[in-house]
Protein backbone atom coordinates (compact mmCIF):
# COMPACT_ATOMS: atom_id res chain seq x y z
CA UNK A 1 0.00 0.00 0.00
CA UNK A 2 1.70 3.09 -1.22
CA UNK A 3 1.33 6.18 1.32
CA UNK A 4 -1.48 8.63 0.18
CA UNK A 5 0.83 11.77 -0.86
CA UNK A 6 0.29 15.53 -2.80
CA UNK A 7 1.98 14.46 -5.88
CA UNK A 8 -0.61 11.39 -6.95
CA UNK A 9 2.57 9.49 -7.13
CA UNK A 10 0.92 5.72 -7.51
CA UNK A 11 4.80 4.02 -7.92
CA UNK A 12 6.53 3.29 -4.50
CA UNK A 13 9.83 3.46 -5.85
CA UNK A 14 9.31 6.68 -8.17
CA UNK A 15 7.54 8.15 -4.44
CA UNK A 16 10.79 6.97 -2.57
CA UNK A 17 13.02 8.91 -4.83
CA UNK A 18 10.69 12.27 -5.06
CA UNK A 19 10.27 12.32 -1.39
CA UNK A 20 14.13 12.03 -0.76
CA UNK A 21 14.56 14.73 -3.36
CA UNK A 22 12.41 16.98 -2.36
CA UNK A 23 12.71 16.78 1.51
CA UNK A 24 15.97 16.83 1.44
CA UNK A 25 16.01 20.36 -0.53
CA UNK A 26 13.93 21.43 2.30
CA UNK A 27 16.11 20.12 5.05
CA UNK A 28 18.71 22.28 3.04
CA UNK A 29 16.32 25.38 3.39
CA UNK A 30 16.03 24.42 6.41
CA UNK A 31 19.19 25.51 7.56
CA UNK A 32 20.40 28.34 4.86
CA UNK A 33 16.91 30.21 5.69
CA UNK A 34 17.97 30.32 9.28
CA UNK A 35 14.27 28.85 10.06
CA UNK A 36 16.04 26.16 11.56
CA UNK A 37 16.93 28.40 14.42
CA UNK A 38 13.17 29.22 14.84
CA UNK A 39 12.24 26.46 16.37
CA UNK A 40 11.15 25.71 19.57
CA UNK A 41 13.50 22.95 21.09
CA UNK A 42 12.68 20.19 23.00
CA UNK A 43 9.09 19.89 22.03
CA UNK A 44 6.79 18.12 20.08
CA UNK A 45 5.40 20.89 18.24
CA UNK A 46 9.12 21.95 17.61
CA UNK A 47 9.42 18.57 15.91
CA UNK A 48 5.84 18.91 14.39
CA UNK A 49 7.26 22.32 12.39
CA UNK A 50 10.87 19.87 11.77
CA UNK A 51 8.09 17.71 9.58
CA UNK A 52 5.82 19.92 8.25
CA UNK A 53 8.74 21.67 7.10
CA UNK A 54 10.23 19.10 5.00
CA UNK A 55 7.28 16.87 4.09
CA UNK A 56 4.86 19.72 3.77
CA UNK A 57 4.60 19.55 0.16
CA UNK A 58 4.41 15.56 -0.36
CA UNK A 59 2.21 14.28 2.55
CA UNK A 60 -1.32 16.05 4.00
CA UNK A 61 -0.47 14.11 7.72
CA UNK A 62 3.01 16.21 7.19
CA UNK A 63 3.30 17.77 10.94
CA UNK A 64 0.50 15.50 12.01
CA UNK A 65 -0.16 12.97 14.38
CA UNK A 66 -0.74 9.58 13.02
CA UNK A 67 -3.71 7.89 13.37
CA UNK A 68 -2.56 4.51 13.08
CA UNK A 69 -0.41 1.94 15.09
CA UNK A 70 2.54 1.27 13.86
CA UNK A 71 5.47 -1.11 14.81
CA UNK A 72 8.90 -2.18 13.62
CA UNK A 73 10.76 -5.37 13.24
CA UNK A 74 8.81 -7.02 16.72
CA UNK A 75 8.38 -3.36 18.55
CA UNK A 76 5.15 -2.04 18.72
CA UNK A 77 5.56 2.34 18.61
CA UNK A 78 3.50 4.44 21.28
CA UNK A 79 -0.17 2.94 20.66
CA UNK A 80 -2.57 5.57 19.57
CA UNK A 81 -4.57 5.78 22.57
CA UNK A 82 -1.62 7.21 24.65
CA UNK A 83 -0.07 8.82 22.38
CA UNK A 84 -0.98 12.70 23.04
CA UNK A 85 -0.54 11.84 26.84
CA UNK A 86 3.30 10.84 25.88
CA UNK A 87 3.89 13.74 23.79
CA UNK A 88 2.74 16.06 26.60
CA UNK A 89 4.86 14.05 29.41
CA UNK A 90 8.03 14.13 26.73
CA UNK A 91 7.75 17.74 26.60
CA UNK A 92 7.89 18.00 30.12
CA UNK A 93 10.90 15.94 30.03
CA UNK A 94 13.71 17.99 31.37
CA UNK A 95 17.02 18.33 28.87
CA UNK A 96 19.75 19.82 30.85
CA UNK A 97 22.79 17.36 30.26
CA UNK A 98 23.58 15.08 27.76
CA UNK A 99 21.47 11.61 29.43
CA UNK A 100 18.63 14.09 29.51
CA UNK A 101 18.80 14.80 25.99
CA UNK A 102 19.32 11.24 25.09
CA UNK A 103 17.01 9.89 27.07
CA UNK A 104 14.18 12.41 25.84
CA UNK A 105 14.94 11.73 22.21
CA UNK A 106 14.81 7.57 23.09
CA UNK A 107 10.89 8.46 24.42
CA UNK A 108 10.06 10.30 21.07
CA UNK A 109 11.49 7.70 18.96
CA UNK A 110 9.37 4.85 21.38
CA UNK A 111 6.39 7.81 20.41
CA UNK A 112 7.11 8.06 16.44
CA UNK A 113 4.08 10.65 16.35
CA UNK A 114 4.03 10.49 12.44
CA UNK A 115 2.99 8.04 9.95
CA UNK A 116 6.37 7.90 8.39
CA UNK A 117 9.82 10.49 8.37
CA UNK A 118 9.98 9.64 12.09
CA UNK A 119 13.43 9.11 12.21
CA UNK A 120 14.79 11.66 9.73
CA UNK A 121 12.91 14.30 11.37
CA UNK A 122 13.62 13.37 15.01
CA UNK A 123 17.31 13.31 14.47
CA UNK A 124 17.39 16.97 13.34
CA UNK A 125 14.96 17.55 16.42
CA UNK A 126 17.99 15.66 18.55
CA UNK A 127 20.50 17.85 17.41
CA UNK A 128 18.57 20.93 17.98
CA UNK A 129 18.44 20.21 21.88
CA UNK A 130 22.10 18.86 21.84
CA UNK A 131 22.93 22.48 20.03
CA UNK A 132 20.83 24.75 22.58
CA UNK A 133 21.87 23.07 25.82
CA UNK A 134 25.38 22.08 25.36
CA UNK A 135 26.75 23.93 22.39
CA UNK A 136 27.47 20.49 20.59
CA UNK A 137 26.06 18.72 17.40
CA UNK A 138 26.37 14.78 16.55
CA UNK A 139 28.64 14.25 13.79
CA UNK A 140 26.19 11.73 11.76
CA UNK A 141 29.23 11.11 9.81
CA UNK A 142 31.28 9.02 12.45
CA UNK A 143 28.16 7.00 14.04
CA UNK A 144 28.13 3.83 11.84
CA UNK A 145 24.51 2.61 10.39
CA UNK A 146 24.04 -0.63 11.82
CA UNK A 147 25.14 0.49 15.19
CA UNK A 148 23.11 3.03 14.93
CA UNK A 149 19.72 1.21 14.01
CA UNK A 150 21.13 -1.71 16.83
CA UNK A 151 21.30 0.70 19.71
CA UNK A 152 18.08 2.49 18.49
CA UNK A 153 15.99 -1.14 18.31
CA UNK A 154 17.66 -1.77 22.19
CA UNK A 155 16.98 2.01 23.48
CA UNK A 156 13.06 1.04 24.94
CA UNK A 157 14.97 -1.35 27.08
CA UNK A 158 18.05 -0.23 27.98
CA UNK A 159 19.71 3.53 26.36
CA UNK A 160 23.45 2.48 27.04
CA UNK A 161 24.46 1.75 24.02
CA UNK A 162 22.89 4.55 21.92
CA UNK A 163 24.17 7.16 25.27
CA UNK A 164 28.03 5.99 24.34
CA UNK A 165 27.37 6.02 20.62
CA UNK A 166 26.57 9.66 20.29
CA UNK A 167 28.39 10.88 23.13
CA UNK A 168 31.70 9.55 20.79
CA UNK A 169 30.71 11.09 18.33
CA UNK A 170 29.62 14.86 19.07
CA UNK A 171 31.38 18.15 17.96
CA UNK A 172 31.51 21.63 18.73
CA UNK A 173 30.96 22.24 15.05
CA UNK A 174 27.72 23.53 15.40
CA UNK A 175 27.74 26.37 12.99
CA UNK A 176 29.45 24.31 10.50
CA UNK A 177 27.32 24.08 7.21
CA UNK A 178 28.69 21.34 5.56
CA UNK A 179 28.49 19.15 8.29
CA UNK A 180 25.11 19.69 8.76
CA UNK A 181 24.60 18.87 5.36
CA UNK A 182 26.35 15.58 5.32
CA UNK A 183 24.34 15.08 8.39
CA UNK A 184 21.46 15.16 6.53
CA UNK A 185 22.76 12.38 4.12
CA UNK A 186 23.77 10.10 6.83
CA UNK A 187 20.77 10.08 8.34
CA UNK A 188 18.70 9.75 4.83
CA UNK A 189 20.80 6.71 4.25
CA UNK A 190 20.37 4.90 7.58
CA UNK A 191 16.69 5.06 6.29
CA UNK A 192 17.71 3.31 2.66
CA UNK A 193 17.58 6.86 1.08
CA UNK A 194 20.95 8.06 -0.83
CA UNK A 195 20.29 8.84 -4.56
CA UNK A 196 20.61 12.53 -3.95
CA UNK A 197 23.41 14.93 -2.10
CA UNK A 198 22.00 17.61 -0.04
CA UNK A 199 24.46 19.93 -0.97
CA UNK A 200 24.04 19.45 -4.37
CA UNK A 201 20.18 20.30 -4.53
N1 LIG B 1 12.87 -1.91 16.31
C1 LIG B 1 13.01 -0.63 16.64
N2 LIG B 1 12.77 -0.23 17.90
C2 LIG B 1 12.91 1.05 18.26
N3 LIG B 1 13.29 2.03 17.41
C3 LIG B 1 13.57 1.70 16.16
C4 LIG B 1 13.43 0.37 15.70
N4 LIG B 1 13.75 0.33 14.38
C5 LIG B 1 14.07 1.59 14.04
N5 LIG B 1 13.97 2.42 15.09
C6 LIG B 1 14.20 3.88 15.11
O1 LIG B 1 13.19 4.47 14.33
C7 LIG B 1 13.78 5.29 13.31
C8 LIG B 1 12.94 5.36 12.08
O2 LIG B 1 12.31 4.17 11.90
P1 LIG B 1 11.06 3.97 10.94
O3 LIG B 1 11.56 3.54 9.63
O4 LIG B 1 10.07 3.17 11.68
O5 LIG B 1 10.43 5.41 10.91
P2 LIG B 1 9.87 6.26 9.74
O6 LIG B 1 8.72 6.96 10.26
O7 LIG B 1 9.72 5.43 8.52
O8 LIG B 1 11.03 7.29 9.58
P3 LIG B 1 11.93 7.53 8.31
O9 LIG B 1 10.98 7.71 7.17
O10 LIG B 1 12.72 8.74 8.64
O11 LIG B 1 12.69 6.28 8.15
C9 LIG B 1 15.14 4.68 13.09
O12 LIG B 1 16.04 5.61 12.59
C10 LIG B 1 15.51 4.29 14.51
O13 LIG B 1 15.98 5.42 15.21
MG1 LIG C 1 10.41 5.62 6.64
Amino acid sequence: MILENRLNIIDQIELARVEEKISKQKAKQLFDSGDINKIEVGTFAGLALIHAYLFGDIYPFAGLIREVNIAKGNFRFAPLMYLELSLKHIDAMPQANFDEIIEKYVEMNIAHPFREGNGRATRIWLDLMLKKELKQVVDWNRVDKEEYLSAMQRSPVKDLEIKALLQQSLTDKIEDRALFMKGIDVSYYYEGYSEFRTEEL
